[in-house]
């Protein structure tokens, strides 16, 4: 389960189809939880002073694990009585923690690695003319406050990230008290990896990554800038929290110590750009998360890039309960150049390039195929008649083969500026890797290359400045695709709501261009995190308006089309959560409601009878009136089969049917009135594809409207299969023992556990699981696996007692609380390298064994063994 921060990384996919070969599979132990370290939570014992006349609790813990023996080392400590009070702990033995008076939860730490942004672009230092018209701030209402004059000022937010580039003019140019980046703290220094020791030192300056100046500059970068863009809470004073290095991963309990310095510092808001694959609302990043947010800081954090991967694939710590988990929205326009043609008549040329192509003067225009319908234009070697192209720009045709394919062929006879010409593909971003070429319509290609056949002599130029144009995105206003879908597996609301967060122009390192255009839930959540100051600003800081402010964003939102085509449903709210951000909205509203999630959960535990009251806030009496405005119910699964619907996740008209107790009522100012909505899910549905239905409930009153938004699963989750049995990703099938070469193992083998003789247990989570064991088990124990079924193992042997319980193990080998599902193009699997120790470090004695892996289904019961899913490898020897 690889994570990290969220900008969006374009990545070779893989379809099903593909199956993968065994021998790409590593044999490590690839689970994102470090081994060994884990997160000790203890009792908070501020308030019994016996307790703390006992030494701190932390020297308590301590002294009870050395009194069982347990070794450990401590690497932090974390002491925020009332949030979160414990220890980040190597240990040995966990199966004994939980008895150690005083300890309320162990969890393993896992780390969040970070991708490379390669979608970002970034401008040089006085590059001219890149437009925005602060579109991000127009579709919202910030431009109305920031012309009211709310800014942000006197509000503080915490920013965890890569640090800041505080030295950028615009990001306020200083560190410290007075300066807009007044404080925060470096926890890990440029060296950090993930891996190796953290060198913190009080400054956290950012000039080798980028992202968290991004972040910092979509929240507060100041106005009067050469691209007329502000942040969305320019007056706002940052701390920035820096928990990468300059390359790697950060561990939870990094964030953690992060969240509680936030904390303390006296935050207003904390952010949080970052995220990795999950499902669960558990893990210790995600709850500390959602304490600090119930205890009065609004805390944003990014839903997560993961799209592609379809239902069921939110984020931690984004699916912190009480956080605000933020989707992104595609810009409504894309920033874009254009080119002058001369010779012929036509309109300056527009070409997919946010900065101009670097090509001086007027230079003939040289086309290859005079054939506008030519499907594999230049896609072998030109032939030898081709003049030296160095002195033209080339015109090519998309299609049949890679860009650069076409790029290298050109390149061979000195040409070195392109246009290629859609053929239909689409208009959009391509990848030219060093190549100086460009995209343009295939209306101006086709124009081009008739003109050139009829004998004109074309010329063009590409103008370094002036020649930006506003080009209206195809996908504006649109849930952003590499948005992940929810629910959770515990069918929390996750993302919460939606910000613009693809194709955001913001502030970028000094020595690394100062400005860079970049997509992500990464760019989304700094938007939420600026409106929430903006609120905080005008609401003024409470307990009461933090813990509010996500009902009133969601109550405000405006719901998002799956599509620019009249008529297609509403996107599923388990990816725009209650909709877009509309800021003025939320700080100014006239009707308030007491609830904007309406939970119904899946059908083992439904709750079809939701309430929540109505309130005019405004100085009139108003007449409410209440509809139902259904969205897309997504079907997460493939009908009859384990395997996810890749994103963007198919939708249906299947809709539930709603009734109110009344619908329609007036209230006096002040007034309140109690919705009962019951909803009925839709009919017909296939359970086996998991469905989400889902929609919004509005009150209106005249042009005012608010709206409460529901979600709920046409099927109960504990008949999710949590285990893949079958042979579709790497053709055998799955789970599987793999020996020390990494092919299926044949027969018993003997493995001596020197340098690479070890066997790994490969498997795949098809769906979440709140429990993974692995146990080992005799040699003579069999029976036949349990993969798809719920029913108690059967033992085709005789064995003492047939519960679950009473399963003969020898002892532990691994024990994953909450592990999510994984997905068929990033995360492929989940190996374990076996050594020949149990879980608590113990040898293993010499012998032949087998290994029991068992998986819990959704709201299955731990102690019931019909509720797991079961597979018994086959007999090994562990000589060692
Ligand atoms: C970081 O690593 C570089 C290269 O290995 C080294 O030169 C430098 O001294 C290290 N910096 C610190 C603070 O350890
Ligand atoms: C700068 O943006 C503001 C709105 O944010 C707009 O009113 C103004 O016209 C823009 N100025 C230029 C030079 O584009
Ligand atoms: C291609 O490169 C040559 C040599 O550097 C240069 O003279 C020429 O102007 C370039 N042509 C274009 C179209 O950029
Ligand atoms: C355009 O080119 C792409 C890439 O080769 C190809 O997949 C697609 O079918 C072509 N489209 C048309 C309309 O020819
Ligand atoms: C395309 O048309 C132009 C102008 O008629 C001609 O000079 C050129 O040779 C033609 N190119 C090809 C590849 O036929
Ligand atoms: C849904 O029901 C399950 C089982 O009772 C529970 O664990 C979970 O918290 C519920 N989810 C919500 C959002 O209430
Ligand atoms: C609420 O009413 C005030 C005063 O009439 C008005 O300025 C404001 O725009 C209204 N808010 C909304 C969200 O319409
Ligand atoms: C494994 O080792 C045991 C004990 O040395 C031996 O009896 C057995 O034959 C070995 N099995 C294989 C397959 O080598
Ligand atoms: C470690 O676990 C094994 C298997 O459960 C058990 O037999 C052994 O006693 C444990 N060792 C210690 C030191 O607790
Ligand atoms: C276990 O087997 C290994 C390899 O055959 C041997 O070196 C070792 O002494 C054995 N251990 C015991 C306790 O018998």
């Amino acid at each position: 389960m690889k994570a990290g921060l969220l900008l969006l990384l374009l990545g070779p996919t893989l379809g099903f189809a593909a199956k993968v070969s065994l021998s790409t599979v590593e044999r490590i132990t690839n689970l994102a939880t470090l081994s060994n370290k884990f997160i000790v939570e203890v009792e908070d014992a501020s308030d019994i002073p016996s307790k703390r006349a006992l030494g701190t609790v932390h020297e308590q813990l301590y002294r009870s694990l050395r009194e069982r023996k347990i070794s450990f080392s401590v690497h932090k400590e974390f002491d925020t009585p009332g949030i979160f009070v414990g220890a980040s702990l190597s240990l040995d033995d966990v199966a004994d923690i939980l008895n150690v008076e005083g300890v309320v939860a162990i969890r393993p730490v896992r780390t969040f690695s970070r991708p490379i942004p390669v979608s970002s672009k970034i401008v040089s230092p006085g590059d001219p003319g890149l437009p925005d018209s602060e579109s991000t701030h127009i579709t919202t209402g910030v431009d109305k406050l920031h012309a009211r004059g709310i800014r942000g000022k006197g509000m503080k937010v915490g920013i965890l990230d890569t640090g800041t580039d505080y030295t950028h003019p615009f990001l306020g140019g200083g560190f410290g008290p007075g300066f807009k980046v007044a404080g925060g703290f470096d926890l890990v220094g440029d060296n950090y990896t993930g891996l190796n020791t953290p060198m913190p030192d009080p400054d956290p300056l950012d000039q080798c990554s980028g992202h968290g100046t991004h972040v910092a500059g979509i929240i507060g970068a100041n106005p009067g800038n050469e691209f007329n863009i502000s942040g969305v809470a320019p007056d706002a004073t940052i701390f920035s929290y820096r928990i990468f290095g300059c390359t790697g991963s950060v561990p939870d309990d990094v964030i953690v110590d992060a969240l509680l310095m936030g904390v303390k510092d006296g935050m207003d808001v904390l952010t949080m750009s970052l995220g990795g694959a999950d499902g669960w609302t558990e893990g210790t990043a995600t709850v500390v998360s959602s304490r600090i947010a119930a205890a009065g800081t609004i805390v944003t954090i990014a839903a997560g890039n993961d799209g592609s991967s379809g239902a069921w694939f939110t984020s931690g710590p984004g699916n912190a309960i009480n956080a605000i988990s933020v989707a992104s929205s595609d810009n409504t326009v894309i920033p874009l150049q254009s080119l002058t043609v001369s010779g012929v008549a036509h309109a300056p040329i527009v070409y997919y390039d946010t900065f101009p192509l670097p090509v001086e003067g007027t230079l003939p225009l040289f086309v290859l195929s005079n054939d506008t319908t030519v499907v594999d234009d230049a896609c072998d070697p030109l032939p030898a008649s081709t003049p030296d192209l160095s002195r033209f720009v080339v015109l090519v045709r998309r299609g049949t083969c890679a860009f650069a394919a076409k790029l290298a062929n050109i390149a061979a006879f000195g040409g070195n500026t392109t246009l290629i010409y859609d053929n239909g593909s689409g208009f959009g971003a391509i990848t030219v890797g060093n190549f100086s070429a460009a995209l343009i319509q295939a209306d101006d290609g086709v124009f081009l290359a008739q003109q050139f056949a009829a004998g004109a002599q074309i010329f063009v130029s590409f103008p370094q400045s002036g020649a930006g144009v506003q080009f209206p995105a195809p996908t504006g206003g649109l849930v952003s695709t590499f948005t992940s879908f929810g629910p959770t597996n515990d069918n929390f609301f996750k993302p919460a709501i939606t910000a613009p967060g693809g194709n955001i122009l913001s502030t970028f390192p000094v020595p690394l261009g100062s400005w860079a255009l970049i997509s992500g839930t990464s760019m989304a959540t700094p938007f939420m995190a600026g409106s929430a100051l903006l609120l905080l600003s005008v609401q003024g800081r409470s307990i009461a308006v933090a813990t509010g402010a996500r009902t009133l964003f969601q109550s405000t939102a405006k719901p998002i089309s799956s599509s620019m085509t009249d008529g297609d449903p509403l996107q599923t709210v388990t990816q725009q959560g209650a909709g877009l951000v509309q800021v003025f909205d939320a700080i100014f509203p006239n009707t308030t409601l007491s609830k904007t999630e309406l939970l119904l959960n899946d059908t083992a535990h439904f709750v079809g009878r939701q309430k929540f009251s109505v309130k005019n806030t405004g100085k009139t009496a108003k007449t409410y009136t209440l509809s139902h405005v259904p969205a897309g119910t997504a079907a997460g699964f493939t009908a009859g089969s384990i395997l996810p619907n890749p994103g963007p996740v198919p939708l249906t008209t299947d809709y539930a049917s709603v009734v109110f107790n009344s619908n329609k009522f007036t209230l006096l100012p002040g007034q309140s009135h109690e919705v009962v909505a019951t909803i009925t899910p839709p009919k017909r549905l296939d359970p086996t594809t998991f469905p989400v239905y889902s929609g919004f409930i509005f009150a209106r009153s005249g042009t005012e409207s608010v709206h409460a938004t529901y979600f709920g699963v046409a099927a109960s989750l504990k008949n999710a299969q949590t285990i893949d049995n079958t042979d579709t990703i790497f053709g055998v099938p799955l789970p599987v023992l793999l020996d020390s070469q990494g092919d299926v193992q044949e027969g018993v083998v003997n493995y001596t556990f020197v340098g690479d003789d070890a066997p790994t247990v490969l498997w795949r989570q098809a769906f979440g699981t709140p429990l993974l064991l692995l146990d080992l088990v005799s040699p003579d124990l069999k029976f036949t696996g349990t993969l798809n079924t719920r029913a108690p193992i059967s033992f085709t042997t005789p064995h003492k007692g047939g519960s679950f319980a009473k399963v003969p193990t020898i002892g532990p080998i691994l024990q994953l609380p909450w592990l999510g599902r994984n997905d068929e193009d990033q995360i492929l699997d989940n190996t374990v390298l076996l050594a020949n120790s149990f879980a608590n470090a113990t040898k293993i004695p010499n012998g032949t064994y087998k290994i029991l892996l068992r998986s819990l289904a959704v709201t299955g019961d731990p102690t019931n063994e019909a509720d797991y899913e079961s597979w018994l490898s086959p007999a090994f020897g562990i000589f060692a």
